[in-house]
């Protein structure tokens, strides 16, 4: 065949298939035999294996999955992918109404969307006129990691859209339950082990690097939202047509509410209905529907304010208490820990649930050997509802909670007031292993390979005294303790390396700072960019960041003040680890990222939360008193204290028309 013909049969053939795709993934209602889809499916592959130069980028083929990758990309998220606060009863539903209402004031009503809540895994995909660019993870939400290739396998994700547009869109990938019940009972047949449930089976498939693995998948996605858009819209179920429009899947089951009380009545319908679905749903999503009432609410650090998750209550299941013992923590609080006959419960197997302290114990009158009701609170961490009195024998015991520390032997003290027995001992055993398996997890300094094992073997032999000690390891060193490989030793060697690139923010939550989690560490991070900054900064400071409270406060400040602590960095700083926090990129191309800016006066052409939300969203922020931190002064109408103290500080005040200009040029 001549160039032309071959090109124009290969372009026939793409939109033959992709229009069946559409009709049969999609729309679920396919148009032509399965037979003649694959006969199509079949001519292409063939036409491409022959003619490789005339290859169409976007191919259909490209769903047949390919060529094994070697390693993720990093993939930043130009709008960051926010996460949901959740209501587990209708109650936060009504208070989530309140909210939103007192926000948007009186006179304004919102109307709501509210959408199934599939449990997969958060996407997203990027298209450049009209074509499948990216699709990465949600990851941190900041950055995710590029799983084109297996999303490009995903039958229901176009790779052409129906119109030639530019557009972010956000969904979740999943299993649909019959098709998760089927590939388990071929995984079965062929020896291998059974997938836990069809959110695990959907999120490995994706973090698969041959795309092979996804493709032979059922894998399907819903698509929920889009970060910008190409057309002027003002509601989030005209997004809705529109995206479907384009060739998105969307959910079906959209409904529009024109109050909370609507809301509520089909969040409970379908906590009834839900198993009459052909996939999970773990809950309902709940969004305000306007899309500039959403700009006034804005969102916090971690989610929107315009929307809500509401979750389903938790599964429940009965078992048996077979033993009570308890863990030392990093920061020595003692935790009695039941040990539970093992039982299958949403999704997983639950084999002990945290008992928190001795006062959980009394008021919930537990005995070792009683039975009780267990679920899973926030639908992950297994937790004890009751103990069932009707079942005692006459068998179980006390549980007592011991007065010495059992690692270390120290007595247990027991502060007024607190509920927790602590040990009080730096150098006990136990809280040096727990704070060094903290600083090495994914959600800190991320080694792999440095489990709470690897961790106790290096205790004990020695080699690791503190933190710092993990960068002066040796391969020696390593390979002198029992059960260890050259290869793994070098896989350990290599992960420790790496990590000596982790922001800051990662380090600070590493050290286990009380009350510094994950995001008060980024907080600190983003706020000073340097370690020495922060354990210099001054109480009046750190108090003056909007998300640091008095507690966080005084914890960072008695953190740096220990005589070790500052060995420990420098230690550190020696081994080369980074102690600098960049700007995400997107931050940095923005005016408004990162500054701190300071509102007085009545402004005229917006209120007070629309400034802030347009600020919060360019990745600023607003804070309520002018200090030495702050980057300008909004001014509106008669300003007073705030302007002069601003003046005194030299700080730069601008006017609201000032301000639209640095927001347009961000
Ligand atoms: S909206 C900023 N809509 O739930 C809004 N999320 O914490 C963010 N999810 O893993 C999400 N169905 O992927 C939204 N219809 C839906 C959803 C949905 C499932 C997931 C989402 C994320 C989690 C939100």
């Amino acid at each position: 065949m001549e160039h032309n013909k071959i090109v124009k049969r290969m372009t026939e053939l793409k939109n033959i298939i992709e229009e069946h795709n559409y009709y049969y993934h999609v729309r679920d209602n396919p148009e032509i035999p399965d037979a003649t889809y694959d006969a199509f499916v079949q001519e292409l592959l063939s036409l491409e294996k022959k003619y490789p130069a005339y290859k169409l980028p976007d191919s259909p083929t490209e769903k047949v999955g390919g060529k094994a990758l070697d390693a993720f990309k990093p993939v930043l998220h130009k709008v960051p992918l926010l996460s949901l606060d959740k209501a587990f009863d209708t109650k936060s539903l009504k208070d989530f109404d309140r909210r939103v209402r007192k926000i948007l004031g009186k006179n304004t009503s919102p109307s709501y969307v509210v959408e199934l809540k599939v449990d997969g895994l958060a996407v997203s995909l990027t298209y450049l006129e009209g074509i499948l660019q990216q699709g990465s993870t949600r990851g941190d939400g900041l950055v995710g990691e590029d799983i084109t290739h297996n999303l490009r396998t995903i039958r229901s994700i176009p790779l052409t859209l129906e119109e030639k547009v530019s557009i972010e869109v956000r969904g979740e990938v999943f299993i649909p339950r019959q098709d998760f019940l089927d590939l388990n009972k071929r995984r079965v047949e062929r020896g291998e082990i059974p997938l836990a449930n069809p959110r695990n089976a959907a999120a490995g498939s994706l973090r698969q690097l041959d795309s092979t693995v996804a493709a032979s998948r059922p894998l399907d996605i819903h698509i929920y939202g889009a970060s910008d858009f190409p057309i002027n819209l003002n509601s989030h179920k005209k997004l809705f047509d529109y995206l479907k429009k384009l060739g998105f899947k969307v959910d079906n089951t959209v409904k529009l509410c024109q109050n909370i009380e609507e809301v509520i009545d089909h969040c409970l319908l379908w906590q009834e209905k839900r198993l009459d679905l052909p996939y999970d749903i773990d809950g309902l999503v709940v969004k305000v529907d306007e899309l500039n009432l959403r700009n006034i609410l804005g969102s916090t650090a971690r989610s929107p304010r315009w929307a809500i998750a509401y979750k389903f209550p938790a599964e429940t299941g009965i078992t048996k208490i077979e033993n009570i013992t308890v863990q030392v923590g990093r920061t020595g609080v003692i935790t009695p820990l039941a040990h539970l006959q093992p039982l299958q419960l949403a999704g997983s197997v639950v084999k002990k649930a945290t008992l928190h302290n001795e006062d959980y114990i009394k008021d919930k009158d537990i005995k070792i050997g009683d039975f009780c009701s267990i679920h899973k609170a926030g639908d992950i961490i297994p937790e004890i509802i009751q103990v069932l009195k009707e079942k005692r024998t006459g068998k179980e015991k006390d549980f007592m909670m011991p007065d010495k520390c059992p690692s270390c032997a120290t007595t247990l003290h027991r502060q007024e007031g607190e509920a927790a027995r602590r040990c009080i001992n730096p150098l006990c055993p136990a809280q040096k292993l727990e704070r060094l398996v903290h600083f090495a997890s994914r959600s800190a300094m991320d080694i792999e390979g440095l489990g709470p094992a690897t961790v106790e073997q290096l205790l004990n032999s020695g080699q690791v005294e503190d933190l710092a000690d993990i960068y002066y390891l040796t391969a020696d060193g390593l390979l002198s303790m029992e059960r260890t490989a050259e290869k793994s030793v070098a896989n350990l060697l290599a992960a420790i390396d790496k990590s000596k690139k982790q922001p800051l923010s990662r380090l600070l939550y590493g050290f286990g700072i009380r009350l510094v989690g994950v995001q008060t560490a980024r907080v600190l991070a983003r706020q000073y960019h340097n370690l020495a900054a922060i354990s210099q900064a001054s109480p009046e400071e750190l108090s003056n960041i909007p998300e640091i409270g008095p507690k966080i406060v005084e914890n960072v400040q008695a953190f740096f003040k220990q005589v070790n602590v500052q060995s420990i960095i420098e230690k550190l700083q020696r081994a080369g680890v980074n102690m600098k926090e960049e700007q995400p990129v997107a931050e940095k191309e923005s005016t408004l990222a990162g500054k701190t800016f300071v509102l007085t006066g009545t402004l005229s052409n917006m209120t007070r939360q629309e400034a802030t939300s347009l600020i919060e969203e360019a990745g600023g922020s607003v804070a309520a008193q002018v200090s030495k931190k702050t980057d300008y002064l909004l001014l509106g109408e008669k300003g007073g204290s705030k302007l002069d103290k601003a003046k005194k500080l030299g700080i730069p005040v601008i006017t609201q028309e000032d301000f639209l200009d640095l927001y347009h040029r961000s």
